[in-house]
């Protein structure tokens, strides 16, 4: 069973009607040849795109040469009220500053301390999913969601879900991401200088009410820091380590905006993953079966421990396929800064570079049997080659995802600990269709039957 794909445009349409499609799901805007073509350039009245999927050029996009690629500012401009300078929205300078006061906080180590943090997540998820458990259909993006944010609020703050001001922020966060569909457009369709760049007033009503409440947690934080009484968290660790080339903490403001970005891109990513994940095992009762008796054998019924991760190689190779088949970012956007010369192609400065893993993870010269579940397939030559080259669900290079390492500790945890309490199965009169908004996402939800294992 072929799990589900969103159907391609046809190869040739006008450019308005580029647009409305894309408004409507960046990835059933593409045509089919994406997936066997190397590169593929767009021509509109206003812009050049390249979207790139030989290994080599995206090599060279993402880690031989970043610097020539920036972001584009235009990615940044439908998410600054949001983030403000947050290290996903800068370059230069100010970008290597943040990074190398985040990084450390991510590092193994500190891996290890957050763990409990994401058990005890892990352990709501499968409390919350009890009374469900009932074999009616349930729309289960709204759990993994909850779940993902509890993962976030729990190891950046030491809070559950259920504190007050954690709730507060989820459910701004849910009504801020209804409220914004124009962000994609203007992320991804480099807009005519003259297209009116609005940022809708309810979207920046909630952005504000967001980063207020992320301004208390934040101060509350700064005042615990100073008493000496603060707890040994993902926030402490990045308010207190210095640049090590200034000497200098981030100020209250510039933590502010890490914050939103982490719970966004933290908790946005991980719902999403989790959620095709289920979906995905749903359809194959197989793997259901295999991660649930691996989880099993390894945690037997006390809770899990952080050197039990090592073990959980089968729910890994599920997550690692999951990423593949729905990376939850499904295209990344760069920028030319000079002349290039892409495949015996002239690009102009200022073209856009688009690096696509939902293509290249389906990539039909790379990939044997490319839109098969089959997590057998990183134990195979070419998968193992493909995992090394043709694989980038957490970006490459020197902007690859901060927070890789945790959600690849995250995904199988929390799959192995839901699976292992409960059977999953599909709902057929609802089949979930991808579409990507900021994240992959099931067009009308994923909808799954929960049973008690
Ligand atoms: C399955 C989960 C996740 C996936 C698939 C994912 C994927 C990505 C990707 C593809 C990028 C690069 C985007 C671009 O360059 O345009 C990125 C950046 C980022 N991610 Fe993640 N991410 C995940 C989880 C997390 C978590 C758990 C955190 C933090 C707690 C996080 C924090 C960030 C940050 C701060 C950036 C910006 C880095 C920079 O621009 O230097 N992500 N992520």
């Amino acid at each position: 069973m072929i799990p589900p794909k969103p159907p391609a445009r046809p190869d040739r349409v006008s450019l308005w009607r580029y647009m409305r499609l894309f408004r409507a799901d960046i990835l059933s805007a593409q045509p089919a040849r994406l997936y066997h073509a190397w590169m593929a350039e767009f021509r509109t009245p206003f812009f050049r795109s390249y979207l790139c999927n030989q290994p080599a050029l995206v090599d060279l996009v993402l880690r031989q040469r970043p610097d020539a690629f920036p972001k584009s500012a235009r990615v940044s401009e439908g998410l600054r009220p949001l983030l403000g300078r947050s290290v996903f929205v800068t370059n230069g300078e100010t970008w290597a500053r943040q990074r190398r006061i985040i990084d450390p906080a991510f590092e193994g180590g500190r891996l290890r301390d957050t763990f409990p943090a994401m058990v005890a997540a892990g352990q709501g998820a499968v409390d919350r999913l009890a009374p469900v458990a009932d074999g009616v259909p349930r729309e289960i993006e709204f759990h993994t969601s909850h779940a993902a944010a509890d993962v976030i609020f729990r190891t950046l703050f030491s809070i559950p879900i259920e504190n007050e001001t954690a709730a507060r922020v989820f459910e701004a966060f849910r009504t801020h991401q209804r409220s914004q569909p124009v962000l994609n457009l203007a992320a991804f369709v480099p807009l005519p200088r003259w297209f009116p760049r609005f940022h809708r007033r309810r979207t920046r009503t909630t952005a504000r009410t967001i980063r207020a409440l992320i301004t208390t947690l934040t101060d509350a934080r700064k005042t615990q820091i100073t008493a000496g009484r603060a707890p040994d968290d993902l926030a402490t660790k990045i308010m207190t380590t210095p640049d090590p080339e200034t000497g200098a903490c981030f100020t209250t403001r510039e933590m502010v905006d890490q914050v939103a970005i982490f719970f966004l891109a933290g908790h946005e990513t991980s719902a999403s993953a989790l959620a095709w994940a289920l979906y995905l095992l749903a359809l194959h009762p197989d793997w259901q079966d295999r991660v649930a008796e691996e989880a099993q054998a390894t945690f037997g019924d006390a809770p899990p421990d952080f050197r039990d991760m090592a073990r959980l190689r089968v729910a890994r190779d599920v997550f690692r396929e999951t990423l593949r088949l729905y990376p939850p970012v499904p295209m990344m956007v760069r920028e030319t800064t000079g002349p290039e010369r892409f495949r015996d192609r002239d690009i102009e400065p200022g073209a856009q570079v688009v690096i696509s893993p939902w293509h290249l993870h389906r990539h039909t010269r790379l990939w044997d049997d490319p839109d098969a579940f089959d997590p057998a397939r990183y134990a195979t030559e070419n998968g193992a080659a493909c995992l090394r080259s043709a694989y980038i669900p957490f970006s490459a290079g020197q902007r690859v995802c901060p927070g890789a390492g945790f959600a690849m500790i995250e995904g199988p945890l929390l799959l192995a600990m839901l699976v292992r309490a409960y059977r999953f199965t599909p709902v057929a009169a609802r089949p979930a269709m991808p579409v990507a908004h900021l994240t992959v996402r099931g067009r009308d939800g994923i909808w799954l039957k929960i049973a008690r294992r």
